[in-house]
């Protein structure tokens, strides 16, 4: 399962890195969200051990050891961490990127960060449950645990014709051949969850969800293409929890 999504992401890097132009000064929470510096969500960060998780490119993580955190980030993609290497290099900061897969943290100690994070990662985890339990075993007490996540009720949507095109009560894998501009065939999976999903299982993990935000910014054109501003103006694509381990 994650072998295929491990594999989209291997292809599908380099084109994304290369139109989709992700900041390092600030961190991003997804599209057409609001980035930190409006939102403010993690406060200062400086000195804090953070933990990114999918990172991608790691921008993100890059953004926060500008601003004096130490961070690690973990991604199941070669490709995408080899872009973070690179990024950080040129950025002159140090961050730790690691290959692995965010459903299993054992290599990391209990209580070790003091804030996790994530940016449009988790539709990719088939068990949100088993990944925020692990989340809350590796974050300090009182740490921060804030991710934005495509919103559901979004993805239920078809961007050309706007129109509901899937039920929002289907949830679990959702699989899609796609056909690239060049003719190449790659098979693109994720999970479907519901906002109630979302909450539930960060409550059952121990959480605290301090709150709930549904953001929308519309200065990011770069994501046009694939999620029409006309829409996102109806319902907006990214929703951000934060929540704390209590
Ligand atoms: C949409 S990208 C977001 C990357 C980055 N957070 C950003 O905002 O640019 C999703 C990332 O999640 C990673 N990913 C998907 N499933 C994963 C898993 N099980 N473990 C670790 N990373 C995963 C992908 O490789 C990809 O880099």
């Amino acid at each position: 399962m994650v072998k295929e999504i491990e594999k989209w992401w291997d292809e599908a890097s380099k084109w994304f890195q290369e139109e989709i132009k992700i900041p390092t000064h600030t961190v991003h929470w997804g599209i057409h969200a609001p980035y930190e510096k409006e939102l403010k969500l993690l406060g200062n960060v400086k000195g804090k051990r953070i933990l990114e998780l999918g990172c991608g490119g790691g921008q993100n993580s890059i953004a926060l050891a500008k601003k004096g955190a130490i961070c690690t980030g973990i991604d199941i993609s070669i490709e995408q961490l080899k872009f973070a290497k690179k990024l950080a290099e040129k950025e002159k900061v140090k961050v730790k990127f690691i290959k692995g897969n965010f459903q299993n943290l054992s290599r990391f100690k209990q209580c070790s960060f003091d804030i996790a994070i994530s940016a449009w990662s988790f539709q990719y985890s088939p068990n949100l449950k088993k990944l925020f339990k692990e989340v809350y075993r590796v974050l300090k007490r009182n740490g921060l645990f804030v991710f934005g996540y495509p919103n559901p009720y979004h993805d239920i949507i078809n961007v050309k014709t706007f129109k509901i095109e899937m039920s929002y009560f289907k949830i679990g894998r959702y699989e899609e051949i796609e056909i690239w501009p060049d003719g190449s065939k790659h098979k693109f999976v994720r999970y479907q969850v519901k906002i109630s999903d979302i909450y539930n299982n960060l409550v059952d993990a121990g959480f605290f969800v301090e709150r709930i935000i549904e953001p929308l910014s519309l200065k990011d054109k770069s994501f046009e293409k694939y999620y029409p501003t006309k829409l996102s103006k109806l319902i907006g694509p990214t929703i951000i929890f934060k929540a704390r381990k209590i």
